[in-house]
């Protein structure tokens, strides 16, 4: 049997100079990582180099199978609500600014009879993060026990929890690129998406693949290239997986940051909230009821009859939370104001996920503390009336200093004109259908 040696160094050369990484280099490399033989600075460099040289199909397959390795993988196969096995479905986005979807959606597939085991993250870079959001709901918590998830998904239909020991590489990867600049790339966004939602027990994946300047890849062929190979990934581990390519060139909704975004997930599921918000949430809940073979259930209908508002007071109180607690909200605000009449024009989500950031929502170094009361609030939305002297966007924060930074990065991300901006469509594809337009 040939024995393998490896160093850092070398794997790191290989890259940098554009090689391709062998199985071995990469199943040393990620074990040695998790374990704690690689240091922090050389994964930062490897990191560097898979941005800037990427990597092909079959390296992100073992990079993402070598990933799963490095942790457990959870089984719920055993359990049984009513006597039948779970529907487990679950989702998972690619991550955008004022992306809340994953707090309406849970609770609408848990009222559709489905079991959703969510692995979900932190704010990564420009972008929201799930877990930073839901610990602003007071007592909430996502370091549940493995026993506490299955007890949840047989008598609640879901829980929401932090990785933990599913794909321990990704945990540290994932925090490594957040402080490195190297999230923008695909090999790792969706070996990191992939190794978390493949270890976390789900029979069927839909993934929301974002698109626009908000997501981490721009361009639409770009999006479009990562969720194919989310799909391929998914299909390979026996995972029926389909993915909504969707728009992110505009805040989701009318909020941005952590606190904030649960209020509005609360309108939502209140029956209200913001159309953009409803439609993807709704669109994205179909696909999971379908997918999970949950027939004639309808998600819009359980916004309407309060039963999704149901499940999710009590997928959060068997998590500690206590929704009767009032949401906190930065003690600082300032207001930007209209200049000007008209109709408000396009509103750059690159821009306001870095104000956001800059209001404390997200984390310029690996473990951080986030404000849960940071956030944005948009009151006029692209196409609406503005009349002159008008307040258009809220920010919110603790700490004053970093009110002057986050307007800064306003300037010049959103206009007041005569005509309405070309409208886009929310949804632009499907994939993994055998309907996908190209
Ligand atoms: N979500 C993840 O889990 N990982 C990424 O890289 C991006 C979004």
């Amino acid at each position: 049997m040939t024995q393998f040696t490896f160093d850092a160094p070398t794997v790191i050369r290989t890259k940098r100079d554009g090689g391709r990484l062998s199985d071995e280099a990469i199943d040393w490399v990620i074990d040695e990582y998790t374990r704690g033989g690689v240091g922090d600075e050389q994964m930062a460099a490897l990191l560097m180099a898979i941005f800037l040289r990427g990597m092909d199909r079959g390296e992100i397959a073992r990079w993402t199978a070598a990933m799963i390795a490095s942790g457990e993988k959870m089984d719920f196969s055993d359990l049984r609500r009513s006597g039948r096995p779970l529907a487990l479905v679950d989702k998972h986005s690619t991550g955008g600014v004022g992306d809340k979807i994953t707090i309406p959606l849970i609770p609408v597939v848990a009222a559709c009879g489905g079991a959703i085991p969510q692995a979900a993250g932190r704010g990564l870079g420009h972008t929201g993060g799930t877990l930073d959001k839901l610990e602003s709901v007071s007592g909430f918590t996502a370091e549940i026990s493995k026993d506490q998830i299955r007890q949840q998904l047989c008598e609640v239909g879901a829980a929401i929890f932090a990785a933990g020991q599913l794909a321990p590489a990704d945990r540290k990867i994932y925090a490594l690129r957040d402080i490195t600049a190297t999230t923008e790339s695909l090999p790792l966004i969706a070996s990191s998406i992939m190794s978390k939602k493949l270890a976390e027990g789900a029979d069927a994946l839909v993934l929301d693949v974002k698109v626009g300047s908000g997501a981490f890849l721009k361009s639409e062929a770009e999006a479009w290239d990562l969720a194919r190979t989310m799909v391929g990934l998914g299909a390979a581990h026996g995972v029926p997986t389909r993915a909504l390519l969707t728009d992110m060139a505009c805040p989701l909704g009318r909020t941005v940051g952590n606190a904030v975004e649960v209020a509005e997930s609360l309108e939502v599921l209140a029956g209200g909230g913001p159309a953009d918000v409803v439609e993807l949430t709704v669109a994205l809940a179909r696909e999971m009821v379908d997918l999970a073979g949950l027939d004639g259930k309808d998600p819009a209908q359980t916004l309407r009859d309060g039963t999704a508002m149901d499940s999710f007071r009590a997928l959060v109180a068997a998590q500690g939370g206590d929704l009767d607690q009032p949401l906190p909200i930065g003690a600082h605000s300032e207001t930007v104001i209209a200049p000007t009449g008209g109709t408000m024009g396009d509103i750059d989500a690159l821009a306001v996920g870095h104000a956001v950031w800059r209001l404390g929502a997200g984390r310029a170094s690996s473990g951080e503390r986030v404000q849960h009361g940071a956030g944005l609030r948009i009151h006029r939305r692209p196409g609406e009336p503005v009349a002159s002297g008008e307040a258009l966007f809220t920010l919110y924060t603790d700490n004053p200093a970093r009110i002057g930074p986050a307007m800064a990065e306003l300037d010049g991300a959103w206009s007041v004109g005569d005509t309405s901006p070309a409208a886009r469509p929310l949804i632009i594809d499907r994939i993994g259908t055998g309907l996908e337009q190209r």
